[in-house]
C-alpha cells in the first residue's frame, strides 16, 4: 500500500514549499490538500470573518485514502499530503508527521507576504505561538517529526528525507 506522509503546519511555516521538496527527494507523489478541497468539493462553506473554507476532517480523510487507492493502483510507493488539515488524517493510515515550524516575526513577514489581514495574521501567530497543530497531530497520535523552516533548509531537508525513507 501507498505509505502517506502528511505535512502540516501553521499557514506560511512552508507546507507547500518542504512538502514539494520532499516530494522530489523521495521520488513520492504530492498531494496539494487545498487544491483536493475544491475539486473533491468538500468545503461546507466558507467563513467570511477568518477567511478560509470549512472543511469537515473526515471528508478530507475519505478523499486523501481514494487519492491513495488510485496511487497504490499504479504502484507509488508514497504520497505527501500538504494540508493543514494533514494531521487530522487517522494514525493508521499515516506512516508519520511532519509538522513544520517558523519563528514569528518570520512568520508574520511571510503571512502580510501572502496577502493576509491582520486580524489573520495575528490568529495564525497566535496558533503558532500556542504549538496549536504540533498540539493537535501529538493527539492524532502520529509519529512526528519536528521541522524548523525559520532559516532556508538545506543540508536538515536531506537528512529529514534520509530518515523519512527508513520508515
Ligand atoms: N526554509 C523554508 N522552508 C519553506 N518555506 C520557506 C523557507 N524559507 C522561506 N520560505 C518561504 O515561506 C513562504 C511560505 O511558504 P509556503 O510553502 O507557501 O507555506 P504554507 O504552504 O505552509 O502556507 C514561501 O514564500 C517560502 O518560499
Ligand atoms: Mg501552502
Amino acid at each position: 500500500m501507498t505509505k502517506i506522509i502528511a505535512v502540516t503546519g501553521t499557514p506560511g511555516t512552508g507546507k507547500s514549499t518542504i512538502a514539494r521538496k520532499l516530494s522530489l527527494l523521495l521520488h513520492y507523489q504530492y498531494l496539494d490538500g487545498s487544491q483536493l478541497i475544491k475539486s473533491a468539493k468538500i468545503a461546507r462553506g466558507y467563513d467570511k470573518k477568518r477567511r478560509t473554507a470549512i472543511v469537515d476532517p473526515a471528508l478530507f480523510t475519505r478523499e486523501v485514502l481514494k487519492v491513495r487507492a488510485k496511487c497504490a493502483k499504479k504502484g507509488i510507493k508514497g504520497l505527501i499530503v500538504d494540508s493543514h488539515l494533514a494531521h487530522f488524517l487517522p494514525k493508521r493510515a499515516v506512516s508519520c508527521c511532519i509538522v513544520l515550524s517558523c519563528a514569528i516575526s518570520a512568520l508574520a513577514k511571510r503571512l502580510s507576504k501572502k496577502g493576509f489581514n491582520q486580524p489573520k495574521i495575528r490568529e495564525n501567530l497566535d496558533a503558532e505561538i500556542f504549538d496549536t497543530i504540533l498540539v493537535e497531530a501529538t493527539e492524532s497520535g502520529h509519529k512526528i517529526f519536528r521541522f524548523d523552516t525559520t532559516k532556508p533548509a538545506g543540508k536538515a531537508l536531506k537528512i529529514l528525507a534520509n530518515k523519512l525513507k527508513k520508515l
